[in-house]
């Protein structure tokens, strides 16, 4: 059995028995006594009973068959280091370092924060977590002091492993600045931080509280203390990953052992089609979750070896560099955001230097993280003259909603598309009222209840958030908060969110965690934020503010500041570089603000002026404003 529509019409067959079938290519202490218990948890709960060590499945499993293997190929264009670290060895750093945290006190259940930059520390530390049943929640290097303690508060970690500092091109990002802060303003109080200092950079100024990672781990290894995988039920927490939310306050998006472990495994053979001792790269970042999926567990799961780049698409030094990677390291798979192969053609807009590089190891490009716009793809198709997959997935789904199973079926792909949905997810466009969309009609992209393995069960200790964000609104579904279409041969097209997400370089912000903060400025009376369509970054963030009345400082100036207040509470991550001050929000009589409008024309899009405005007359006053900065 090899085609798509065989396996997916298998798993529509016998949904428990496909995942038992998937199951046993993974290592279990002990088996399941029920494939999937629907009582479970806000939808159920996959493998419940059973046993096992996600990263024993990782590493130790392999060990014996591939010692020398690269497990790990670290290569930073910020520090011009190659580095690969073989399956033993990395075996044994993790042993060791699971040691070093459960001297900290650290043990099964206890959550664990990790803040560092692309290096194979951070891999370690989530492998040590894992080994000893800690749960990691890895937070991206972009975000702020603030948004580093509202995850503090939330997850209350017994201890926080950070580096001293990332990398970016322009600077040093100090971390522990920001987590001295992070603590300070956490109404948590974390017991003890154990801080990486980097070679070669500026160290980090310790505190009383701080241990250094080095030290700890040189004695652990000197004394050969190591410590053993933990055996865990496949329900209990593998990690936490936080993502935006429609508030401020981002949702502790919750991933299991088991199911995780299967789902994992499942997608390197069919999905992307990578077999043990060959090479995955998927160029993200560990704070994200195609990081944590793809960079760390499912190339360990499936023996593999993965690359671990530490430097950007363009500028570190050039356009060229990933496919000087590529060569370098014989890369198999290429998985990164549209918004990176965007940046490289900015750059090589004929794709000379991928002809310069032998890219022939190179069998296809997976690209996820926002919408693959058909200029990119085209460009990409040609230039690489392979394959160029768009698949679409979210944090809480850890793996491809749709996609094309590359592995199984070279299926065909469709500009625009999403492609397929894969054997775990029945797909279904729904109005909003609940019926079935008919083909090529747009509406919200849900998913049939249960979730497949992977999946996220939960948000951290909040079912009833989980519930109301997601399986309240479509009975037996999960809503994805993405709009899109099918078409009648079941392609997908994910269009827009339904939600006040945006998507920014491939990373996932809320316009309302923005607004927060900005009208906590003392001068702002109200505001809004939302995406504008941008040619690099696909969406970036605009704000339009209004003054409290009696304010007669410049509006400039308070604009700058709103600036820099999103920069300081959320990060630099979040992108966010124009206020525009404005007499008044455009508003529904009822008092809703009309963001889609204020898009189409932040876009130079056509717009019909709503018939419920409370005074058309403020859409011209927008558009004035807008001129003046060369918007629409
Ligand atoms: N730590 C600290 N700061 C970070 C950071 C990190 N790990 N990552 C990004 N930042 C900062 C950047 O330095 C930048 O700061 P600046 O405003 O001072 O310039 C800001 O956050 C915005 O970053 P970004 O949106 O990434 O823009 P960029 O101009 O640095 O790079 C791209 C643009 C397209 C090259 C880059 O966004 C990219 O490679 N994107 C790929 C996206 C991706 O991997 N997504 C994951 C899902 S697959
Ligand atoms: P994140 O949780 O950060 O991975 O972001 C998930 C969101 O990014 C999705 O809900 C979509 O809105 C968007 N997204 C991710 N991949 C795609 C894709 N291939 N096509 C369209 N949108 C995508």
């Amino acid at each position: 059995m090899s085609s798509y529509k065989d396996v997916y019409q298998s798993w529509l067959n016998d949904k428990q028995g496909f995942w038992e079938n998937a199951a046993n290519d993974l290592s279990w202490d002990k088996k399941w006594d029920q494939v999937f218990d629907p009582t479970d948890g806000p939808y159920g709960r996959w493998f419940k009973g059973a046993m096992c060590n996600t990263a024993y499945n990782c590493l130790d499993r392999h060990v014996p068959d591939r010692p020398g293997q690269a497990a790990i190929i670290y290569h930073s264009e910020m520090t011009n280091e190659v580095q690969s670290i073989s399956y033993e060895d990395l075996r044994d750093d993790v042993a060791t370092f699971a040691k070093v945290i459960a001297d900290q006190g650290v043990s099964k259940g206890d959550r664990v924060i990790i803040y560092m930059p692309m290096i194979p520390q951070a891999v370690i530390a989530m492998l040590a977590c894992a080994r000893i049943g800690a749960v990691h929640c890895v937070v991206f290097g972009g975000f702020a002091a603030d948004e580093l303690a509202i995850r503090i508060n939330d997850c209350k970690p017994k201890l926080i492993i950070a580096a001293s500092c990332g990398l970016e091109p322009n600077r040093v990002v100090e971390y522990k600045p920001l987590i001295d802060k992070a603590i300070d303003l956490a109404t948590y109080k974390v017991e003890t931080t154990l801080i990486y200092q980097r070679d070669g950079q500026s160290p980090a100024s310790m505190g009383p509280n701080d241990k250094d990672w080095t030290q700890l781990f040189d004695e652990a290894k000197h004394k050969e203390e190591t410590v053993d995988c933990v055996s865990l039920d496949a329900t209990d927490p593998l990690y936490i990953l936080y993502t935006s939310g429609t508030t401020g306050k981002p949702k502790g998006v919750v991933r299991d052992n088991g199911g995780h472990m299967v789902a994992m495994k499942w997608t390197m053979n069919n999905i992307y089609g990578i077999e043990p001792g060959e090479v995955m790269w998927a160029a993200s970042d560990v704070g994200w979750v195609v990081g944590h999926s793809y960079i760390v567990y499912a190339p360990l799961l499936q023996g593999a070896t993965t690359i671990l780049y530490e430097g950007k698409p363009v500028g570190t030094p050039d356009a060229s560099i990933f496919w000087k990677v590529i060569e370098r390291h014989g890369v198999n798979i290429l998985f990164t955001a549209p918004t990176a192969i965007r940046a490289i053609k900015r750059e090589d807009p004929q794709g000379e230097l991928i002809d310069q590089a032998d890219t022939s190891s190179m069998r296809a490009l997976f690209l996820a993280g926002e919408r693959a716009d058909p200029d990119t793809i085209k460009w990409a198709q040609s230039a690489l003259d392979k394959p160029v997959i768009d698949h679409w997935w979210q944090t809480e789904t850890a793996w491809a909603i749709t996609a094309i199973p590359f592995g199984l079926e070279k299926c065909a792909t469709k500009l625009g598309s999403s492609n397929l949905p894969m054997p775990g997810y029945e797909i279904d466009i729904l109005t909003d009222e609940g019926g079935k969309c008919p083909p090529d009609e747009i509406g919200a992209i849900a998913i049939k209840l249960p979730l497949p393995p992977g999946c996220a069960p939960t948000i951290w200790e909040d079912d009833v958030r989980y519930k109301e964000s997601y399986l309240s609104k479509f009975k037996g579904y999960y809503e994805t908060a993405d709009a899109g279409y099918m078409d009648e041969e079941n392609y997908v097209y994910v269009m827009a969110r339904t939600d006040d997400v945006i998507n920014v370089a491939g990373h996932r912000l809320s316009t309302g965690g923005m607004e927060e903060v900005i009208a906590a400025h003392e001068d702002v009376a109200e505001c809004a934020v939302f995406g504008v369509q941008d040619k690099l970054k696909g969406q970036l963030p605009l704000g339009l503010i209004v003054l409290n009345s009696g304010v007669t400082r410049p509006s400039s100036d308070i604009e700058q500041e709103v600036i820099s207040l999103v920069r300081e509470k959320i990060g630099p991550v979040a992108a966010f570089k124009t206020a525009l001050t404005i007499d008044r929000l455009p508003k529904t009589r009822s008092g809703k603000i009309l963001r889609g409008t204020i898009s189409k024309i932040a876009d130079g899009e056509s717009y019909t002026t709503p018939a419920t405005i409370d005074d058309p007359a403020i859409l011209d006053d927008i558009k004035t404003v807008f001129k003046k900065r060369n918007i629409g």
